[in-house]
């Protein structure tokens, strides 16, 4: 089996707009409003030079991760994780984490000191997976019904 992990490209996102739905339960029906509007969302990513990452088992994606500049406070200049998902098939066998490790790597490397992200508090499985992988929750009195977690490389 042959694991690739590399930056995302515009024809490449219709098929993280589907693992994204997949991956949030829904039906990743692409003549769906909330396909299309995710699939806006995601390519805004490229047009405006952010960094997606696409992990490829035998060529096929099947996880992504989505991250950009935070630009607000308090943590301006961190690197800012909008979006990590794996498709259900393909979860709990390791491949988020080598992923986001990917991520981070890259990230570091271009001279990023620390990264951040919100999760739904009722998100215990996501919750578990960045506490797991070191990042530790911070109380900044956001919204509601989300927690934010950071991580210093
Ligand atoms: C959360 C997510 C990105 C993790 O990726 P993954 O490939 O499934 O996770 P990994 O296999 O790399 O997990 C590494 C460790 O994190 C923890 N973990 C991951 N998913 C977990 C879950 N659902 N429940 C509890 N712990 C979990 C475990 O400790 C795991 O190690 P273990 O399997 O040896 O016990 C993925 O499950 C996913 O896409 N979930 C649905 C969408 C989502 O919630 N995305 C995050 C939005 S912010």
């Amino acid at each position: 089996m042959r694991v690739d992990i590399r930056p995302a490209i515009y024809s490449d996102m219709p098929k993280l707009t589907r693992i994204k739905q997949l991956a949030r339960g829904e039906t990743g029906d692409p003549n769906s409003a909330a396909f299309n509007a995710e699939l806006r969302y995601l390519t805004a990513f490229l047009d405006e030079r952010q960094s997606v990452f696409v992990q490829l088992v035998d060529r096929v994606p099947i996880a992504f991760c989505a991250i950009r500049e935070c630009s607000t406070k308090p943590f301006i200049g961190y690197a800012y994780i909008k979006d990590l998902y794996v498709l259900p098939e393909w979860q709990r066998k390791g491949y988020g984490r080598k992923l986001l490790m990917h991520t981070l790597r890259t990230m570091r490397g271009k001279g990023y000191l620390n990264a951040m992200l919100d999760t739904a508090e009722d998100n215990t499985g996501a919750r578990r997976f960045y506490e797991r992988f070191g990042f530790e929750k911070r109380d900044i009195g956001g919204s509601s019904g989300y927690v934010t977690y950071v991580i210093d490389f």
